[in-house]
């Protein structure tokens, strides 16, 4: 899916966090949204994700105008392309690694359901082998975040927000992620990542700098003495 954002704007409790932003995420690529810390990576990612509101411009999705969707279609997009793999995991902590997974349960016993084949596939993928029936807060930051990313491969979403997925992984883990989000991109996917990682920014296809969509501010003539 063709991800966009059209001239931008983010202000956050009355400050502006964006400023007429416009990106363009093509479909088997990975774009990387780059910026020191503070400069608006997260909330720009959230608000491509449609998780977070903005003040003005648009967000299109295939060409959609998103930021007019309904609750309804914001909910059919993720539940049928969008995979989150945010600062925070976006992980439930009292639910077993399987359930986090397939996020399918039955009711009336809180076993995860779902293609339990394809899930131990994914879970032996990110290094999570046979761990299926443990909870998930036993697992350590980083292992927490790729089983946010055994969701996002078990799903086969089409779409991935990534927030900085490499921040707490030692090289081995690093160069893991690296590779699977390049796979996601390589079979299709449309692969958006904040980050501050130079190794992950040489991985994406495009850069997109915060703040360098915005026209420059206009210069005021000096006076002359
Ligand atoms: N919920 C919030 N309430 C108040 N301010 C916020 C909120 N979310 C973000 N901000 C502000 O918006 C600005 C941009 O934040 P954002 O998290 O998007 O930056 P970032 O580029 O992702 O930074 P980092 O690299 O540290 O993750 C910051 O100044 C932050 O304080
Ligand atoms: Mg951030």
């Amino acid at each position: 899916m063709l991800i966009e954002a059209e001239g931008l704007s983010v202000e956050i409790g009355g400050r502006p966090v964006l400023t007429k932003e416009s990106v363009r995420c093509e479909p088997g690529t990975m774009t990387a949204l780059v910026g020191p810390s503070g400069s608006g990576k997260t909330t720009l990612l959230h608000s491509l994700g449609l998780l977070l509101p903005v003040d003005r411009g648009r967000v299109l999705i295939d060409g959609a105008d998103a930021t007019a969707y309904g609750s309804s279609a914001r909910r059919k997009f993720w539940r049928d392309h969008a995979a989150f793999v945010l600062q925070d995991y976006g992980i439930m902590d009292e639910e077993s690694v399987a359930f986090n997974v397939t996020m399918e349960s039955s009711v009336l016993r809180k076993r995860a359901t779902g293609d339990h084949q394809r899930l131990a596939q994914v879970l032996e993928q990110m290094g999570l082998a046979g761990r299926q029936d443990e909870a998930a807060s036993h697992l350590s930051g980083g292992e927490k975040q790729r089983l946010a990313l055994a969701r996002a491969v078990y799903k086969r979403a089409t779409v991935l927000f990534v927030d900085e997925p490499t921040a707490s992984l030692d090289a081995t883990n690093r160069q893991m992620v690296i590779d699977l989000l390049a796979d996601f991109a390589a079979k299709g996917c449309t692969v958006i990542v904040s980050t501050h990682d130079p190794e992950m920014i040489n991985a994406c296809g495009h850069r997109h700098k915060i703040g360098s969509s915005a026209p420059a501010p206009r210069l005021v003539d000096q006076p002359s003495h």
